[in-house]
């Protein structure tokens, strides 16, 4: 399974161009699926057909990007975020376009650090005038961090582990799953950086009993970090409650039961800044109880993102034995 999370978040995928990474998951899972559909907005939907509820899975397969808004006479190209990005880890960052052409981040002359922000920000990709940049780049181009996925042995070091993680855990719940008790949707979703777009219509098109995404989330586990009850390598969290979603009490109940019987370890989590696919999914229609499985990660929308494997190893059991139980 590490090799499945080092090709993921590997691929290039900024939000609006997910094409690489829905490639990768379609050539896995054409074998396991009962129907496999592209929608309208790119979402990968795959149906893994079950005798009781329609429960709908999400992850997504959109990374956080930087797109060209501007070339200058010298050929340095102005960006503007896609997603949540801190100018903060972009210094010296390296970044990578769809079409191949890399390039490194520089900054203006600042007096402090308090003053930086993006507009003090540039790529560099290496031209000398804007006639050579724009022979590799054009105006709405989209880059992404430029890193490898690290095996540290225990611990993963990746970009895009926000949510490529979260997209091998349903693609081997997929591979292992022998008999859904349930009707199964699983959904790659696009755009969820920027919104949770992808998340909203295919929810609306699949009108599931259930929700339930599965994405990382914040830790308090590191020097003077913000104070928060989730730890690397203690288990995948359930969801309580974060800025987009309060979770279904059912749900939550029925995946802390199934992480019990399992004998899972499990951390509940309330998550004080930032959303998953479930804010889109539980206000579909009329409504969908849903609830949220995450991989606890470190440095998240930083270019090195950490997950602890064995986290990622329980949340496939854990997700495994929810979709196993017949729900009412
Ligand atoms: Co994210
Ligand atoms: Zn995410």
């Amino acid at each position: 399974m590490k090799e499945l999370i080092k090709e993921l978040s590997e691929a290039y995928g900024p939000s609006g161009r997910e094409e690489a990474v829905r490639k990768i998951i379609q050539g896995k899972l054409k074998p396991l699926a009962d129907n496999m559909e592209v929608d309208s907005l790119g979402n990968l939907i795959v149906h893994k057909k079950g005798p009781g509820k329609r429960i709908m899975l999400a992850a997504h397969m959109d990374e956080l990007g930087l797109m060209v808004t501007f070339i200058d006479k010298n050929g340095f190209l102005r960006f503007s975020n896609v997603g949540g990005i801190s100018p903060h880890v972009l210094l010296g960052e390296r970044v990578v376009f769809n079409n191949g052409t890399a390039g490194t981040i520089g900054c203006e002359k600042i007096d402090s650090m308090k003053d930086l922000n993006f507009k003090k920000l540039y790529i560099d990709i290496g031209a000398s005038q804007k006639k050579e940049a724009e022979d590799k780049v054009r105006i709405g181009d989209t880059a992404v961090y430029q890193r490898n996925c690290l095996d540290l042995g225990g611990r993963i070091i990746s970009k895009a582990l926000d949510d490529r993680v979260g997209c091998a855990v349903l693609i081997q719940v997929l591979q292992e799953i022998e008999s859904p008790a349930n009707d199964l949707f699983f959904v790659f979703t696009v755009q969820e950086e920027v919104g949770v777009r992808g998340a909203r219509t295919s929810a609306y098109r699949i009108k599931p009993d259930y929700g339930l995404a599965v994405d990382v989330t914040r830790t308090g586990d590191t020097p003077e970090s913000e104070t928060m009850s989730v730890a690397l390598g203690k288990g995948p969290t359930i969801k309580v409650k974060d800025t987009l979603i309060i979770s279904h009490p059912r749900v939550k109940k029925l995946m802390v039961d199934a992480a019990e019987k399992a004998g899972i370890p499990y951390q509940l989590e309330v998550l004080e800044r930032g959303g998953t696919d479930s804010g889109a999914i539980h206000l579909s229609r009329g409504g969908v109880p849903s609830g949220v499985m995450s991989i606890p990660c470190r440095y998240i929308h930083t270019p090195s993102e950490m997950v602890d494997y064995q986290d990622v190893i329980h949340g496939v059991g854990l997700l495994k034995n929810i979709l196993e139980t017949p729900l009412e």
